[in-house]
């Protein structure tokens, strides 16, 4: 059982165009790079793997790629591009969920370890990259840096998209650590009707991610402000965080 709400089919069927620019050689070509050498010669497994934005191109750069993913709607959409041999997935919950083989890589981009909404679950999510890793292994997180510098007390929102498809904005619960992302997105041109969407992520600091991957017993080796391998700075708004599985 997950805290994670599962994702519709509407959703996964709109999620590559929405994500057309995320999709891009242009901004997956660091992304691939480095989760490339972070594999070597080794397999890689993705946490939520979803309509395999990254694992199908990293698999096309010769990285055996395998996946869990929650929503078989998300798989689908996998599936219409790449067959069950080339690239596996286990439909289930990444924090549980054991699939075979050992990997020397294990990844969960896009924000989404925040899709698990307690911390047990994250904690657990840890341990469950840990138990895939062969010794030496690796597992590359990617997320934001919650964005509470920009919530001075009396204000409740924070938008991060004001655009002409697109309103979003975050409120956020500073007590159980949850923030709401809402989502306004105009799919015509000019009816003045928008679809409204919401999600629930449980948000998290580096620090926190140190202590559930030390929990885990993994180490950190090495944290970056983008794919870029950009430095980390106080005032990154992301990080990409990679923990080692002692050899
Ligand atoms: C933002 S999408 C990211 C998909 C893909 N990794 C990418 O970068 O495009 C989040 C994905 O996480 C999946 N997800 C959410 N909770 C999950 C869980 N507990 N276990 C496995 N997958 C989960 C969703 O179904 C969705 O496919």
């Amino acid at each position: 059982m997950t805290s994670s709400e599962l994702w519709t089919r509407a959703t996964a069927d709109r999620y590559d165009a929405e994500e057309a620019e995320a999709s891009s050689a242009a901004v997956l070509g660091p992304t691939l790079a480095f989760l490339a050498e972070l594999a070597g010669d080794g397999r890689a497994l993705e946490f939520a793997i979803g309509t395999g934005r990254v694992g199908v191109p990293l698999r096309e750069r010769g990285v055996p790629v395998a996946g869990i993913e929650l929503s078989e709607h998300m798989a689908a959409v996998l599936r219409r591009k790449v067959d069950e041999r080339t690239l596996p997935v286990a439909i289930g919950d990444m924090a549980s969920t054991v699939v075979p083989g050992g990997f020397t890589l294990v990844y969960l981009v896009y924000n989404t370890i925040t899709n698990l909404l307690t911390q047990d679950e994250q904690v657990e999510c840890f341990r469950n990259a840990a138990r895939h890793l062969e010794p030496g292994g690796r597992f590359v997180i990617e997320l934001g840096v919650p964005p509470l510098r920009l919530l001075p007390p009396g204000q409740v929102a924070v938008p991060f998209d004001v655009s002409r498809h697109h309103l979003g904005f975050d409120t956020f619960d500073l007590v159980e650590q949850v923030l709401v992302s809402h989502h306004f997105t105009r799919d015509g041109d000019d009816d003045g009707r928008y679809r409204r969407e919401n999600s629930r992520h449980r948000y998290a600091w580096p620090a926190e991610l140190d202590l559930m991957a030390r929990i885990a017993g993994l180490q950190l080796e090495r944290r970056v402000a983008d794919w870029d391998g950009s430095a980390f700075t106080q005032d990154s708004t992301k990080h990409v965080s990679v923990w080692r599985k002692p050899a």
